[in-house]
């Protein structure tokens, strides 16, 4: 595959997990999730009204495991309604965290027991499904590692959670949407994080092999990013394997990872004590910027990249693409639309986005039907096309896809479930119908989503 090809193609975001005493929670079967206001310093002043996990730290790595089963317990402690999705992971559809499609809101003071046993293992993340672009850009967004069956042979794992907040100078938020921003790319944060810390420092042993999980948890940016060390292979995407050789991202060619998206590298640790691999961002008009840092600890461990097996793979269905139905979908703008009804989920109070020329009537409008009703078990292809200059990370839920063609770049056979839809690119994705229910099918750029472009499939 054609290096330009891929790196304009594919976006991926990777968790992290890391360390550094920011409050991990455990794998346990059961661990109580309570939605609270918190507060925390970016800057000087320490910046109020964030919703967090706790009252002074990020919504921490959230640990399960492949096969083995999970109990969730959220509590919702803020005055506002809330629901928690768990992006990427295919589980039954009531436990999705889809406000008025697979559960009720839940209330302040109230909680909703999430269970289900993930069938994949890899980088995933979660976040509220409803206020969700309030309580997201207020901070609520978290990564969440399926560990695999077998250890796959790292010295580290590091997680990073990249998001943006828009502060000004005295630290407090500024209007986290725009009219402005919500009719174009979308409004974006000016303080870039990493675990909400700017350019965080990891250490890891020397000449170790270290998993590096990137997320984009952000609500607008769609990250370019690269590494500056070589000595990296990308090994999964938006939580999947990848079983195939793909480029290594570089400062000329950067990789897309768009808001939802995941990358996982591994990654060789420098052999000298206090050296670094960095994460780094290009941003437009302005000098490239280090998001995190990998420290070098310790004497040499010397591991070498070919000692790592392959990561197992996750047991995703091949559609059969000679036999698959088309269905198609158009994104862009609406020529009219009134205000969505959200109900209790908060709304942008209008209309502007659309799939298939309809704007999305709003979460708890009555009588909205789905996009497209697939038969479980059949292979499907969604065609996907783009009538806006503006790209949108379009998200399915419940089910993994992979891409499979696009007018204007070669994709590379990634198993995903978010795909970024490039100004005028008309994009074909296939996957397995094998998970019924009601999926949420939507932009991942919020301000986009909360003004019309979102809709559900159904599988039946
Ligand atoms: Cu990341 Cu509808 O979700
Ligand atoms: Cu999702
Ligand atoms: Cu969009």
């Amino acid at each position: 595959m054609n290096r330009r090809d891929f790196l304009l193609g594919t976006a991926a975001a990777g968790g992290v997990f890391g360390a550094a005493g920011w409050g991990l929670a455990s794998a346990t079967d059961r661990q109580q999730l309570t939605i609270q206001p918190a507060r925390f310093a970016f800057r000087e002043r320490p910046t109020e009204g964030l919703v967090s996990l706790s009252p002074d730290a990020p919504p921490p790595v959230l640990f399960g495991e492949r096969g083995r089963p999970l109990r969730l317990r959220v509590s919702n402690g803020t005055p506002d309604y809330t629901a928690m999705h768990w992006h990427g992971l295919r589980i039954p559809n009531a436990m999705d965290g889809v406000p008025y499609l697979t559960q009720m809101p839940i209330a302040g003071g109230e909680s909703f027991e999430y269970e289900f046993t993930p069938p994949d293992a890899g980088t995933y993340w979660y976040h509220p499904h409803c206020m969700t672009m309030a309580q997201m850009a207020h901070g609520l967004t978290g990564v969440m590692v399926i560990k695999e069956t077998e250890d796959p042979g790292f010295n580290g794992d590091q997680a990073i959670n990249l998001r943006d907040f828009r502060l000004d100078d005295e630290g407090a938020f500024l209007p986290y949407y725009t009219a402005r921003g919500a009719a174009r790319a979308g409004t974006f944060g000016n303080v870039l994080t990493a675990n909400w810390l700017q350019a965080p420092v990891y250490d890891h042993p020397a000449g170790g092999l270290v998993r590096l999980r990137v997320v984009n948890s952000d609500t607008t940016r769609i990250y370019k990013m690269h590494l500056s060390t070589e000595q990296a292979r990308i090994i999964a995407w938006d939580g999947h394997p990848v079983e195939f050789e793909l480029p290594l991202p570089s400062a000329e060619e950067p990789l897309l990872v768009g808001p939802g998206q995941r990358v996982d590298f591994a990654v060789q640790m420098p052999a000298g004590e206090g050296q670094t691999a960095d994460l780094v961002a290009e941003l437009p008009g302005r000098p490239a910027r280090t998001l995190a840092q990998l420290r070098s600890v310790g004497a040499n461990l010397a591991r070498d990249m070919r000692e790592l097996k392959p990561l197992p793979s996750n047991p995703v269905s091949r559609p059969d693409l000679a036999n698959a139905e088309v269905h198609d979908f158009v994104f862009g703008w609406t020529p009219e639309g009134g205000p969505p009804n959200d109900g209790y989920c908060g709304s942008m109070g209008y209309s502007f986005w659309s799939i298939n020329r309809t704007p999305w009537a709003g979460d708890a409008a009555k009588g909205t039907g789905p996009l497209a009703v697939l038969e479980r078990g059949k292979s499907y292809v969604l065609r996907l096309r783009n009538e806006s200059p503006n790209l949108h990370p379009i998200h399915l839920h419940g089910l993994a896809f992979i891409p499979i063609r696009s007018n204007l770049r070669k994709l590379p056979p990634l198993v995903t479930d978010t795909m970024l839809l490039l100004k005028d690119e008309v994009a074909e994705i296939a996957l397995v119908a094998d998970n019924p229910g009601d999926w949420a099918f939507h932009c991942h750029v919020i301000e986009h989503q909360k003004t019309g472009l979102a809709g559900y499939i159904r599988v039946t």
